[in-house]
């Protein structure tokens, strides 16, 4: 596939992380899934969750964009705690509405591609900019074809979902993510459904989306990409982090026993 150049993101507000968590906690029903989470992800940062499986990625994943609510310890998203708003010392919860519109500010891609089998590219594309955004239709048109240039898939404006592969229909959800401009992307195991060959091209399209600068939370198993385009990878245990360190020295020689066995089982 030929590389593509993504547009390059908006600097961010300096000293403030992207994601800060600090001793978060989650539990369902009586069911500890995150025990203490702490990490904090820089703008412009790529990080990598790896763990084993029921280790408490996705849960976290999912708070940190609210579709779980924590109930324990503090998240932030660009300096904003997560489902609230604060005055002075005082928290107030947000309303449905508003934890919406933030959520709007935050991509998030998933394992299943979940597009509208019913609407064609384009308009699977022009969707949320259009009903959210407000923005106008030539508008997110516009913006729209470029994303799809930019995964290559300019020819595929026109097709159904159904007319695409996996590797296709999951750079056409990366390029729907895009299109609302977010600030931070979030990938939860973005290929483990694809087949093998297929995984490349949306490793190349997330590699060079990391390349224009945009901060990314990224749960994979993939080490080669772990280790290539991470700037950090955390690892999973338990509803804990208990290893954080610069890609490679994670990957190729952990501190942890856990993680060591865990890096050697996946590879
Ligand atoms: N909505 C829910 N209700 C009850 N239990 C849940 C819910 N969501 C997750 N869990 C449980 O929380 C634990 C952590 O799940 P989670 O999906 O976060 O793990 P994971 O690290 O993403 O695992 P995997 O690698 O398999 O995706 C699991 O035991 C799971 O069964
Ligand atoms: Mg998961």
């Amino acid at each position: 596939m030929s590389t593509v150049t993504m547009t390059e993101q908006e600097p961010s507000t300096t000293g403030t992380p992207m994601v800060r968590a600090d001793r978060v906690r989650k539990s369902f029903g009586r069911l500890e899934v995150l025990k203490s989470v702490d990490l904090s992800v820089e703008a412009g940062e790529v990080v990598c969750m790896i763990g084993r499986s029921g280790s408490g990625k996705s849960t976290f994943l999912r708070c940190i964009n609210h579709l779980e609510r924590i109930d324990g310890g503090r998240l932030w998203v660009d300096g904003e705690v997560v489902g609230y708003r604060q005055r002075g010392n005082r928290l107030h919860e947000l309303r449905a509405k508003e934890i919406a519109r933030r959520r709007t500010e935050i991509g998030m891609v998933f394992q299943h591609f979940n597009l509208f089998p019913h609407k064609t590219v384009l308009e699977n594309l022009i969707e949320a900019p259009r009903l959210v955004l407000k923005e106008p239709r030539d508008v997110a048109t516009d913006r729209a074809i470029d994303l799809l240039g930019k995964v290559g898939l300019a020819s595929k404006a026109k097709a159904y979902p159904r007319q695409l592969s996996g590797g296709q229909q999951q750079r056409v959800a990366i390029a729907r993510a895009l299109c609302m401009r977010p600030k931070l992307m979030l990938f939860d195991e973005p290929t483990s459904a694809l087949d093998p060959e297929l995984i490349g091209e949306v490793l190349d399209v997330m590699r060079d989306l990391a390349d224009t600068g945009m901060t990314m939370v990224v749960v994979t198993h993939e080490m080669g990409f772990a280790r290539d385009v991470a700037d950090r990878v955390v690892f999973f245990d338990e509803g804990r982090i208990i290893e954080d360190g610069p890609a490679a020295q994670v990957i190729n020689d952990p501190v942890h026993e856990r993680t060591r066995a865990f890096v050697k089982a996946v590879r």
